[in-house]
């Protein structure tokens, strides 16, 4: 008998597309590779599955355990990591993930690894930041069609024509963009550190006025939290630009005493409406610090599932949207990734330099972390969409 399950119901993950047949349960790629839940892999994984039982039933164990052992032997063979996002599914986040976090966390990992090979627990601008810092290493990313919204908004020639039409004014750019991009910018920034970087890079240039790509809503955010004035790309997330500020009243007469976080890519108006805004992991910080009884993350759907397995006894209401970017990264082609090393970022040494100066500076300034949440009373807005 086959049956199959759907990998999403109501906004939570609950699992990948499963077989079962003769009442054992496997992922399509179990049989394809022969890996079988065996003594040595019960062995290796079984006390792994505490972490995860919210998200994967114990009957479905036994079809995911070969394939989280196989990519954690084929880990060491390699001296291999994985450095996976807060949206990677609970089975990346909480079972194979050697670092998990934020834009900034992982990259910052990216420079301190002694590992030979980073793979890409994440979107394809991620794997080239981890190129841009780790020249000498090898960065796979499991499938090349984890692209991004963002950073598909602008190319390197538009940020060279920006500069011609505002020449004095520096460019900070989100780490969500290519390495053509990052390479033609003075600074980087990530959600988490973005006000800090708009503040010390018009201080230092000794101006009133930056042009922050490629996010009109990041910048926007920003833009309510400080002096400078900002000249905004119009790039959105396709993910968080879905949110409404009608979404998170509804959600509150639905749900009495909630808690709302944003993400700052979200519409300046849901930003107002959230009760906190900030990066995926000061959202996630914002949970465990103050265990909010009931809360909303608008954000990305894996983000409420992995907060989640690490905050039991918090609700999650869960109004998320899927990115389809993250969800190309699977189990499955994180195994053939690791196995056949595939798919290899590779840089330009020039490019990669230029881009490197624009990541380091970035991580190198000193940022107060509460200056990365943004304070939704702050409304006035000093900003011009180009
Ligand atoms: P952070 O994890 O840096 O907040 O980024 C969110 C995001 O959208 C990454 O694609
Ligand atoms: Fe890009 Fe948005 Fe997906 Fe992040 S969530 S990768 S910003 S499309």
């Amino acid at each position: 008998m086959e049956n199959k399950l759907n990998n999403w119901e109501n906004g939570r993950w609950i699992g990948q597309t499963l077989e079962v047949e003769n009442g054992v349960c496997a992922l399509p790629a179990n049989k394809e590779y022969k890996l079988d839940y065996n003594d040595d892999v019960k062995l290796a994984t079984d006390h792994l599955y505490a972490g995860v039982s919210n998200f994967i039933p114990k009957f479905e164990w036994p079809a995911y355990a070969p394939l989280v052992h196989a990519i954690n032997t084929l880990k060491k063979d390699k001296n291999a990591v994985i450095l996976a996002h807060n949206y990677m599914t609970p089975d990346i986040f909480g079972l194979i993930g050697d670092y998990t976090g934020d834009s900034l966390g992982l990259a910052v990992e990216a420079t301190k690894t002694n590992a030979s090979i980073i793979v890409q627990g994440g979107v394809h601008f991620m794997a080239e930041t981890s190129k841009i810092l780790c020249p000498e290493k090898r960065i796979l990313i499991p499938s090349l069609r984890a692209g991004c919204s963002l950073a598909s908004s602008i190319t390197g020639e538009d940020v060279k024509l920006i500069k011609k039409k505002y020449p004095g004014l520096p460019i900070v750019t989100y780490v969500n963009t290519s390495a053509d991009v990052k390479a033609e910018s003075d600074i980087c920034c990530t959600s988490s550190n973005a006000v800090a970087i708009v503040e010390y890079i018009a201080k230092k240039w000794n101006v009133d006025k930056v042009i922050m790509l490629p996010d009109e809503y990041l910048a926007k955010n920003v833009a309510k939290q400080t002096p400078i004035e900002v000249i905004a790309w119009h790039g959105r997330c396709e993910v968080h630009a879905r949110f409404s500020s009608s979404d998170i009243k509804d959600m509150r007469e639905e749900n009495p005493g909630v808690v709302v976080l944003a993400h700052p890519e979200c519409p300046p108006d849901v930003v107002s409406e959230s009760d906190f805004t900030g990066s995926t992991k000061a959202m996630s910080d914002y949970v465990s610090k103050n265990k909010p009884k009931n809360v909303i993350l608008l954000t990305e759907c894996s983000m409420s599932d992995n907060v989640a397995m690490q905050n039991p006894e918090t609700k999650f209401v869960r109004p998320c949207n899927l990115c389809p970017h993250m969800k190309r990264i699977t189990l499955e082609n994180i195994y053939e990734c690791l196995r056949n090393e595939k798919y290899e970022i590779t840089l330009s040494e020039a490019l990669r330099k230029k881009a490197h100066k624009a990541v380091m500076d970035m991580i190198n300034v000193d940022f107060d972390p509460l200056k990365g949440h943004f304070d939704p009373s702050l409304s006035a807005t000093n900003v011009k969409v180009i």
